[in-house]
């Protein structure tokens, strides 16, 4: 039986892994490896929590003595890496911990990893390494776009991908990079813009769009990650990086305008507020070498929009035990609404 480390597995993206793989693959053994910040939380694994081959570790990725005893236990063949903190607005306001766990939480497991020999380590990065486009539709990030990341959240992840890096051409590490555009979808932590315009316009309150409302994103679904994650993890040519993203391109309004109309509620919910610091106007994947290794996405922004909002109407209780917590604190301090 294969032993596959996911870290990060109690968040939205990795949790989402972590059921597709206990899914999928019943003869490998998925470790869930999470210090539970205020992003991760179990619940969203009481269906497989009890399988018999899903486990949980709670450790810190930056805690080295921990780490590499854990590493000394359980002879890991895969580690697929999503652990981070992962938000820009937070990592404006306090960067330092984006700097701990995302840059040197990386290499704490690099070098555990690298003492057991692991066949592939795959380092889950993001789009947002690449700085920002234009609005000319015809650009792309391709994976030869250079590294200019414009906040602290994106400096962090673009350092963890050079360590990655050097880790492949100075110790012949068995490593792939992926970098995905913004994703969406269930379990997705609502100070994100998708859950948090869903979770507001259910509650008829407002929704906070920054500047004009025109900055661009390029929207996939989680679970199109995940698929594209297990073919890199399979199938990725060692020491390669590889974009994900499924041309998915929407202005901010747009998506809040798409929700609101979903939910069959008002525009007059949007707010404008003052703009993000540093914002990045654009982003926009070029996914056509993850597309030669075969990966094609199963949603586009409609179906994976309408498949979201369904399930947060399904699921008020897992958004609304996070919304009526600490979360409070953190939105009146971001927003001032
Ligand atoms: P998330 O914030 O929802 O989850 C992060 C998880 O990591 C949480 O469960 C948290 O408890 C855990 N974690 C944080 N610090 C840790 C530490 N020191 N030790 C162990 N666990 C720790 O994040 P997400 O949106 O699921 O993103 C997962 C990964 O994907 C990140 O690396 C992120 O940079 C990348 N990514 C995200 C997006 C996106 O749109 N959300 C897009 C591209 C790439
Ligand atoms: P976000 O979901 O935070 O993802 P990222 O910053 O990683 O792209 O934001 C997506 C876009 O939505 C981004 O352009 C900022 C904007 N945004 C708002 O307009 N209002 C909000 O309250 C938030 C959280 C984001």
């Amino acid at each position: 039986m294969k032993k596959i480390l996911v870290t990060g597995g109690a968040g939205f993206i990795g949790g989402n892994f972590v059921k597709y793989m206990v899914n999928k693959y019943p003869k490998y053994h998925v470790f869930n490896l999470d210090t539970l910040t205020y992003a991760g939380d179990l619940t969203k694994h009481s269906d497989i929590e009890e399988r018999e081959n899903y486990s949980f570790i709670k450790a810190d990725i930056a805690d080295r003595e921990v780490i590499s005893e854990i590493f000394n236990n359980e002879k890991f063949d895969y580690v697929i890496h999503f652990a981070a903190e992962s938000h820009v607005d937070r990592s404006i306001k306090e960067p330092e911990i984006f700097i701990k766990t995302n840059v040197l939480g990386t290499q704490v497991l690099l070098d555990a990893a690298k003492s057991i020999n692991v066949k592939k380590f795959v380092h889950v990065s993001t789009d947002e390494v690449y700085g920002e486009l234009d609005f000319d539709p015809d650009t792309f990030f391709t994976e030869n776009t250079p590294l200019q990341p414009n906040s602290p959240y994106s400096a962090s992840k673009a350092s963890s991908d050079m360590i990655v890096r050097a880790y492949y051409e100075t110790y012949n590490m068995p490593i792939n990079i992926t970098r995905c555009s913004n994703n969406y979808g269930p379990y997705h932590f609502p100070e994100k813009l998708i859950p948090l315009t869903i979770s507001r316009v259910l509650n008829d309150e407002k929704v906070p769009v920054y500047g004009d409302g025109k900055n661009i994103r390029d929207w996939l679904h989680v679970e199109d990650h995940c698929s594209a994650i297990d073919l890199v993890l399979h199938e990725g040519e060692l020491g390669e990086v590889y974009n994900v993203g499924g041309h998915n391109e929407r202005t901010n309004l747009e998506v809040v305008k798409t929700i609101i109309n979903a939910l069959s509620k008002s525009n007059d919910l949007i707010e404008f507020v003052e703009d993000r610091l540093g914002h990045d106007k654009r982003y926009a994947i070029d996914p056509t070498k993850l597309e030669k290794l075969g990966w094609q996405p199963t949603y586009n922004f409609e179906t994976g929009i309408e498949q979201t909002v369904n399930w947060y109407l399904n699921n008020e209780n897992w958004w609304n035990n996070i919304i009526q917590g600490k979360y409070r604190e953190y939105f009146a301090k971001q927003y001032q609404f």
